[in-house]
């Protein structure tokens, strides 16, 4: 278990062959702006990018204080290679009709795209949920024209479930899909050696 900022216990590392996702630090806002403030990267989340690096440094307080409330996990990537904050991957409760699930989110940095960066995270993240919280079902969404993220859901075994259009919040307006991936899915692939490449 790893710790906050403030010392509470956090969620695991979870190591990956190019990453490793741990908990956010205070220290990390300069490389979470570099995504957090790109409106490219926010457009296709359900937020507004922040306007500064203040935004960012509270945001990532926020995190840690969600995370200590049960709220969501959330975890950093940090690239190997150079130990730069490339991106983030999320898992949010969410129960419904007794089942325990949570939804999964992630984004990366623009520059580092198309590298495969997000696959990697999507997947750590997803044994995790199943593995170790004990997770029957993980949920996503993505909007219509989010056709990068259409192909991370894929391969990661997603299937799509049903579209709706939001008539409030972010999301009002665009055209949203919502996919689900059970354990059961899951497992199966994991046997099958089907790993994220070959979705
Ligand atoms: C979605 C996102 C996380 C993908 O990150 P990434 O590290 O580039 O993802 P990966 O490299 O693992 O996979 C992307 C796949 O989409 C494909 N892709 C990228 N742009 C595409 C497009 N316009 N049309 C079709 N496929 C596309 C890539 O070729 C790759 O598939 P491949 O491995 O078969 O070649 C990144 O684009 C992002 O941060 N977007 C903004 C935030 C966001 O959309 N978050 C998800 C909300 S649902």
């Amino acid at each position: 278990m790893t710790q906050l900022p403030d010392g509470q216990p956090g969620p695991p590392i979870l190591p990956t062959p190019r990453l490793r996702l741990r908990p956010f630090t205070p220290d990390d806002w300069r490389d979470a702006a570099v995504f957090y403030t790109d409106p490219e990267v926010c457009r296709y989340l359900y937020m507004t990018a922040d306007p500064d690096g203040a935004a960012v440094r509270a945001r990532l307080a926020r995190f840690a204080d969600a995370y200590r409330k049960g709220g969501f996990t959330l975890w950093a990537a940090e690239r190997l290679g150079d130990g730069r904050v490339i991106g983030a991957v999320v898992l949010n409760p969410a129960a419904e009709e007794g089942e325990k699930q949570v939804s999964a989110g992630y984004c990366f940095a623009r520059d580092c795209w198309g590298s495969g960066y997000a696959t990697e995270a999507l997947g750590a993240a997803l044994a995790y949920a199943f593995e170790t919280m004990g997770v029957r079902r993980v949920t996503a969404r993505r909007f219509a024209e989010n056709a990068a993220s259409a192909r991370v859901l894929g391969k990661a075994g997603f299937r799509c479930e049903s579209q709706e259009e939001p008539t409030a919040g972010e999301g009002r307006g665009r055209s949203l899909y919502q996919y689900a991936l059970t354990r059961d899915e899951w497992t199966r692939r994991e046997g099958e050696g089907l790993d994220a490449s070959s979705g």
